[in-house]
């Protein structure tokens, strides 16, 4: 049947932004991420691109240098986050309606992958007073079912990893992370990303190593390594002596782009010293919040050697304020704090609408088969984390470019707005 017009129309639909253009026009007394700084051999190394005539060798050099960073043995470089667990997903031996065990407070980026692969996401709930889980909230959502746990470590905030690992050892799962917000972050002296059996990363214009549209998977599996490369970056094809390509999976095409990774190499060369910047600036931050009455900055475990903060936030104490989380954000953002806003959105079992319908309904791989049981999904489901999120505040993403004084100008205005606000 012919496609009808009608399909396409997107009434009362308001597409999100991303990219600088999300952040356009905020303007405020702290900096934002916008624009980016620049590694100094940026130009050089995108100038090498552009006179090679794309024979350059830049994408194999940034690979080299950020395993290296990492300290693990291999990185393959996508065009994003989003497509680096895409390729994972699609790389793992799983069955359309196994389980992963995914955190619920997260971006859409995480989930993506493994829903185009007919997986179904479990989501435990989080540690009360924090955006993470643990090995305590994941423990009950095992099933005969379950085939990996994706972590994340939401805001830069690294999960507690030893009790996830040696849950996971105990059954049998693999563990992977989503390290898109905690790039060098790490824990007890290990880097996030080398905590588990492999790790995707954004370097989005607005993560912390900006890069453009851009991010990696790491791993120490050398077989592991082979298969992203043929599903994720040679489309599943293998050269059959006498025919050519032949297509063995339905693979992908999602390589990172040569000017991306010189930008994504002259980013690495200046990235640690940030992060250490970051990590000096945000415990100062958090500090200072956590002397205002009522307002308790997001926790930061003692395991956590350093805290690469992607984006900063606290919880108001409900009982201390007449307004509550929404009004205190608003009155915060006309303060002149760019961007500060809640973040319920990134409540995934509330988020994702088409993953609710699909339960629902029961279609697949929400039939049985391929699932063996009934699954729904909505925010009550997870209820730490719906709580905290109600009372959650956040801002335009924490940036390099804060110093001390933005620290004291940020909690100045968080004090101000919570006078004014007090019971
Ligand atoms: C935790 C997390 N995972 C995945 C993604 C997706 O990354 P990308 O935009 O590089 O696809 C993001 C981006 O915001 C993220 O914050």
């Amino acid at each position: 049947m012919a496609t009808q017009k009608k399909d396409y129309v997107m009434d009362g639909i308001v597409r999100a932004k991303y990219g600088a253009a999300a952040l356009a026009g905020l303007q405020g007394a702290v900096p934002n991420s916008y624009p980016r700084i620049m590694g100094p051999n940026a130009l050089k190394y995108v100038q090498e691109v552009v006179e090679s005539g794309l024979t350059s060798d830049m994408v194999e050099r940034f690979e080299k240098a950020f395993a290296e960073a990492m300290g693990i043995k291999h990185c393959i470089a996508t065009p994003g986050c989003t497509p680096a667990l895409a390729v994972l997903a699609a790389s793992f031996p799983f069955e359309p309606g196994d389980e992963i065990i995914v955190s619920p407070i997260t971006d859409f980026g995480t989930l993506q992958g493994l829903c185009r692969e007919n997986y179904i996401p479990v989501f435990p709930d989080t540690e009360p007073g924090t955006v993470n889980m643990s090995a305590r909230t994941i423990e009950p959502c095992i099933t005969d079912r379950t085939r990996a746990i994706l972590v994340v470590h939401k805001t830069g905030i690294i999960c507690d990893m030893d009790p996830i690992n040696a849950l996971a050892k105990k059954h049998n799962l693999i563990v992977y992370e989503d390290v898109c917000q905690a790039v060098f972050g790490e824990y007890k002296g290990r880097k996030a990303g080398s905590l588990a059996y492999a790790a995707g990363y954004s370097f989005d214009s607005e993560k912390t190593m900006g890069s453009d549209v851009g991010g990696c998977i790491i791993t120490n599996d050398d077989n592991l390594a082979e298969r992203m490369r043929f599903i994720g970056q040679s489309r599943g094809a293998q050269m059959i002596p006498h025919f050519g390509r032949a297509h063995a999976e339905c693979g992908y095409a999602l390589r990172m782009p040569q000017c991306t990774a010189a930008i994504c190499l002259a980013q690495l060369e200046i990235i640690q010293g940030q992060v250490a910047h970051r990590d000096k600036m945000i415990r100062l931050l958090y500090a200072m919040l956590g002397d205002i009455p009522g307002i308790i900055p997001l926790p930061i475990p003692h395991y956590m050697n350093v805290f690469s903060c992607w984006m900063a936030g606290f919880s108001i104490d409900p009982k201390a304020f007449k307004c509550g989380g929404e009004e205190f954000a608003r009155q915060l953002s006309d303060a002149g704090l760019p961007g500060a806003g809640q973040g319920k959105y990134y409540l995934m079992p509330a988020a994702m609408l088409f993953l609710q319908r699909q339960a629902a309904s029961k279609t697949y791989p929400f039939s049985m088969p391929p699932a063996s049981r009934e699954y729904h999904y909505s925010g009550d489901n997870c209820p730490n984390a719906q709580a905290f999120l109600e009372n959650f505040i956040r801002w335009a993403t924490f940036s390099d470019k804060y110093q001390p004084e933005h620290c004291e100008i940020v909690a100045r205005m968080v004090r101000e707005v919570a006078e004014r606000n007090r019971v």
